[in-house]
C-alpha cells in the first residue's frame, strides 16, 4: 500500500471510543484493504488516564487536554466521542476544523445545536465531519437518505429514535408493569443512564430527528420547532387498551412535508398492529422514508451501544479514508432553506383519549357534548370496569379532528369536573 496511513485521534474512552479503538484493532487488515491504505489511532484523550478500560491503550499518544489533537500535526482525524452540546466538545470540533482536520462525532447533541455552523467551518476548510453515529447508532440511516435516496424527493420521515424508550414502552406492555419501575430496571441494565432525562422526555429523539429533517427536506437544523413530549405520563392502563384496540404505543420521531410548511414531532403514538414499526422492540431502532419514486423504505438496527455506534464511527473513518466526500446535509450550506414551520394548529388526525370517571348517569353526556361542542366526533367508545365509588376508565378514539379542537374539548372536560385527573389523549398514526 503506497497510501499514507490515516491518522486518528479518539477524544473520549467511554462507550463508543473504547469501541472505536476495538473495532480499528480487530478489523485492522479488512478495513486497510477497504482503505487502500492503513487506518491507525496514534492519541487518545479522556478525564482519567489510570481507569482501566478493558485495552491496552500504551502504544498510543495520551492527551490529558483533547484540544491539544486539533492541533497535533500527526492527526488526519479527530473523533470527538466526550458528548455534551457545548464545553468541551464543541470546542474541540471548533478547533480541529480550524486546524484542517476532518472530524467524526457520535454527539448529536452538538449536531442538532451547532450542525449548521460546523457544516459551514467544514466546507470553508473543505474538511468533512461524519456524524452517522449520532443518529440511530449502528443503522446507517444518514448515508441511506444522503445516498441512496438522494435521487427521491422525501416527503416524510419517522421513525423510533430512542431505544431506551422503546425498551421501556416494549416491557411495559409484556410484562403490564409500570413506567417508574421499568425505568429502574433499564437503568440497572445499562440501557438507561442514571439522568435518564434526555432519553424518556423525548429530547434525544428530537436532537436526532433535527438532523434527519435537515438532510432529508435540504432545510436548516431547526431543533425549537420541535413539538416534543416524552413517555413519562404513559401507563400500563393506557398500553393495555391500545393493545386492545388494536394498537401499539411507540415513541416517534415524526418530519413531514405539508402545505402549512414542515412539522417536526417527537411524541408518543398508538400505530396499528399490522405496522412493521409497530413490531419494532425492544432497544432497536428503526427509520421509515417515504419519497417520490422510491416510495417507502424502511431501516432497523441497534440505535446505541459500543459495537453498532463504533461501527457507523468506522464507517466514516472509512469514507475520509477513500475521500467519499457528500455535502453534511446533501446539499451545499448555502443552498439550505429555512425552514417554514407548520403551525400546531395544522396538525390533524385521529386520538385516543382516556378519562378516570365515576360510574354515574350524566357524566358520558358531559364528555360526549364537550367533544361535540368543540367539532370533535367520536369513533369508538370503551368502558372497563363499573364501581359506584371508584374511577373507572372510559376510553374513547375519535374521528379525524385538529390537535387544538381536541386540546380545547379536553380542557373543558377537566374543567366540568367529572373526571377525578386530567383526560390522557395519544394521537393515532394509521401508517
Ligand atoms: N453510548 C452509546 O451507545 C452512544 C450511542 C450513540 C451516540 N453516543 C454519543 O457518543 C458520545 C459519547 O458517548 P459515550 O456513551 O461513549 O460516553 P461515556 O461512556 O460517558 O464516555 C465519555 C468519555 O469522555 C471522556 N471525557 C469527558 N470529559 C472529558 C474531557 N474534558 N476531556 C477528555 N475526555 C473527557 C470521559 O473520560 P473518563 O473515561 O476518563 O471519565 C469518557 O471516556 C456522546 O455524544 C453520546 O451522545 C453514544
Amino acid at each position: 500500500m503506497s497510501n499514507p496511513p490515516l491518522r486518528i485521534g479518539v477524544a473520549g474512552l467511554g462507550t463508543v471510543g473504547i469501541g472505536v479503538i476495538r473495532v480499528l484493532s480487530e478489523q485492522s487488515s479488512m478495513i486497510s484493504a477497504r482503505c487502500n491504505r492503513e487506518v491507525k489511532v496514534v492519541a487518545i484523550s479522556a478525564q482519567d488516564p489510570n481507569k482501566k478500560r478493558g485495552l491496552d491503550l500504551s502504544n498510543y499518544i495520551w492527551y490529558s487536554d483533547p484540544l491539544s489533537m486539533a492541533t497535533d500535526e500527526n492527526i488526519d482525524v479527530v473523533v470527538e466521542v466526550i458528548g455534551g452540546s457545548s464545553g468541551i466538545a464543541k470546542d474541540l470540533v471548533e478547533s480541529a476544523l480550524n486546524n484542517k482536520k476532518h472530524v467524526i462525532t457520535a454527539n448529536k447533541a452538538l449536531i442538532a445545536s451547532a450542525g449548521l455552523d460546523l457544516a459551514r467551518s467544514a466546507e470553508h476548510v473543505g474538511k468533512t465531519i461524519g456524524f452517522e453515529a449520532a443518529v440511530a447508532g449502528g443503522v446507517p440511516i444518514v448515508k441511506a437518505i444522503r445516498e441512496g435516496l438522494s435521487g427521491s424527493n422525501i416527503q416524510q420521515l419517522f421513525g423510533i429514535l430512542n431505544g431506551t424508550c422503546n425498551y421501556i414502552l416494549s416491557e411495559m406492555r409484556e410484562t403490564g408493569r409500570d413506567f417508574d419501575e421499568v425505568l429502574g430496571e433499564a437503568q440497572d441494565l445499562g440501557y438507561a443512564e442514571a439522568d435518564p432525562t434526555f432519553d424518556i422526555d423525548g429530547v434525544d429523539s428530537a436532537h436526532k430527528l433535527a438532523i434527519l429533517t435537515s438532510i432529508a427536506f435540504g432545510c436548516e437544523i431547526n431543533f425549537d420547532s420541535i413539538q416534543i413530549e416524552g413517555i413519562r405520563h404513559i401507563s400500563p392502563l393506557d398500553i393495555q387498551f391500545a393493545s386492545d384496540l388494536g394498537y401499539r404505543i411507540k415513541l416517534l420521531g415524526m418530519a413531514r412535508k405539508t402545505e402549512a410548511g414542515i412539522q417536526q414531532r417527537v411524541h408518543p403514538c398508538m400505530v396499528p398492529v399490522s405496522a412493521p414499526i409497530a413490531h419494532v422492540e425492544g432497544v432497536y431502532n428503526a427509520v421509515v422514508t417515504e419519497g417520490s419514486f422510491v416510495g417507502r423504505t424502511m431501516y432497523e438496527g441497534r440505535g446505541a451501544g459500543e459495537g453498532p455506534t463504533a461501527s457507523a464511527v468506522v464507517a466514516d473513518i472509512i469514507d475520509i479514508a477513500l475521500s467519499r466526500n457528500t455535502n453534511l446535509f446533501l446539499v451545499p450550506t448555502v443552498k439550505l432553506e429555512r425552514m417554514q414551520v407548520a403551525p400546531v394548529s395544522s396538525y390533524i388526525g385521529s386520538y385516543y383519549a382516556r378519562f378516570m370517571v365515576t360510574d354515574k348517569t350524566g357524566v358520558f353526556a358531559t364528555i360526549a357534548n364537550a367533544l361535540n361542542d368543540n367539532g370533535v366526533s367520536m369513533e369508538s367508545v370503551l368502558q372497563r370496569g363499573r364501581s359506584k365509588n371508584e374511577a373507572v376508565p372510559v376510553v374513547l378514539t375519535t374521528h379525524e379532528t385538529d390537535e387544538a379542537s381536541l386540546i380545547r374539548a379536553l380542557e373543558a372536560i377537566e374543567r366540568s369536573k367529572v373526571v377525578f385527573e386530567p383526560p390522557r389523549f395519544v394521537k393515532i398514526e394509521s401508517f
